[in-house]
């Protein structure tokens, strides 16, 4: 072994330990050139078979070489260190300005809002909610309120039937079903409202949907008049549209109900129909067995899409039915 043959165990040591990547690489480099069967240990250990003089001389040049290798390895194990730990410095900083990614808070559909805003209101007056079936009968949802057997409503364009078709079952057209379930199971007086989803066979376009919303005002009580259907109206519609707003009783015809008649409202200066209304045919209050000398009664029914519309300013059903959150989130969650 000559200082040529140990010089370049330590440059090879040298290039071996700066090649190493990271920490792990270095280890190998450290066993390969220091490790117990390195060439420089191999020569420590064979300075015991030297002479005196030899060991003294060559044990000084192979510590030198070993001593060079160390310092090696230690200065490049230091640099790796640091480079491991900025890394992880980097990859487990916690950056507390980063905005935090919201996950929104689950909110009622503005429909379903506005059905507990008229609820809510009517309560307050000591009416109660009363709730049907969406598939109903037949006879409660025509029959029952004498709409006869060749009325239009009753044909295939506009109501959906419901398949055995001998069943006589429907999706209701209109929530007016509530009210000769009630009739038929309460004794007057009767306050009741009736919220519901409706169906019927249009087409959806800016102002219909197939699948609707209605609410149905039924009072029957003793001396009930047309004065007390349209001082109600005047205060549901007050409370839907604001103080400013005027309704307007427009002669019309339902066969549950005479006389009857459409309630416009004047809003945003002109005139908007709103829903139906009239005093309950005493025909109605026979088929339930309310006795028609005693007992007068109004009912009124009113699309909730078309008071949503008419208060938010909404031109197109679309923007109601298609359940777009930059939509519905401008009514706030109604929770
Ligand atoms: C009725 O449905 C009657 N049952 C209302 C009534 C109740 C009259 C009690 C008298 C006594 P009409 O078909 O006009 O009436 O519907 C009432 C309201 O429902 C309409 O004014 C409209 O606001 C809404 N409406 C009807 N069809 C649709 C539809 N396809 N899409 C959205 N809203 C509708
Ligand atoms: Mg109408």
């Amino acid at each position: 072994m000559n200082p040529a043959e140990l010089a370049s165990w330590v440059s090879a040591a040298q290039g071996a330990f700066l090649a190493a990547p990271d920490l792990e690489s270095l280890k190998t480099a450290r066993l390969a050139h220091l490790g117990d069967k390195s060439p420089i240990a191999l020569a420590s250990r064979s300075l015991g078979s030297l002479s005196p003089e030899e060991k003294a001389a060559t044990g000084k040049i192979v510590g030198e070489a070993k001593a060079a290798i160390t310092t090696s390895l230690d200065l490049r194990t230091k640099e790796l260190e640091i480079e491991r730990d900025k890394k992880v410095l980097l990859e487990e900083v916690v950056d507390i300005t980063l905005p935090l990614k919201r996950s929104h808070r689950g909110g009622l559909h503005p429909i379903s809002i506005i059905k507990n805003e008229v609820s809510d209101f009517f309560i307050e007056q000591g009416f109660a909610v009363e709730e049907g079936p969406e598939l109903e009968s037949g006879w409660l949802n025509f029959d029952a309120l004498n709409i006869p057997a060749d009325h239009p409503a009753r044909t295939m364009q506009d109501t959906f039937f419901v398949e055995p078709v001998e069943s006589g079952m429907v999706l209701r057209t209109h929530t007016s079903p509530v009210q000769i379930r009630t009739m038929l199971t309460q004794e007057p007086p009767i306050y009741v409202v009736c919220p519901g989803r409706t169906f019927r066979a249009d087409e959806l376009d800016a102002t219909h949907s197939p699948v609707f919303h209605q609410v149905e005002g039924l009072v029957i009580d003793k001396g009930i008049t047309m004065a007390h259907l349209k001082g109600t109206l005047d205060n549901f519609a007050r409370h839907m549209f604001g103080p400013e707003v005027t309704t307007r009783l427009r002669p019309s015809f339902f066969p549950f109900t005479e006389p009857s008649a459409e309630v416009d409202i004047f809003f945003n200066n002109r005139w908007i129909e709103w829903g139906g209304c009239g005093m309950v045919n005493p025909k109605v209050l026979a088929t339930c067995g309310i006795d028609t000398d005693v007992y007068s009664g109004f009912a009124f029914g009113m699309g909730l899409e078309r008071t949503l519309m008419v208060r938010h300013g909404i031109t197109d059903m679309h923007d109601i039915v298609e359940g777009d959150l930059r939509f519905t989130r401008q009514f706030g969650v109604g929770l």
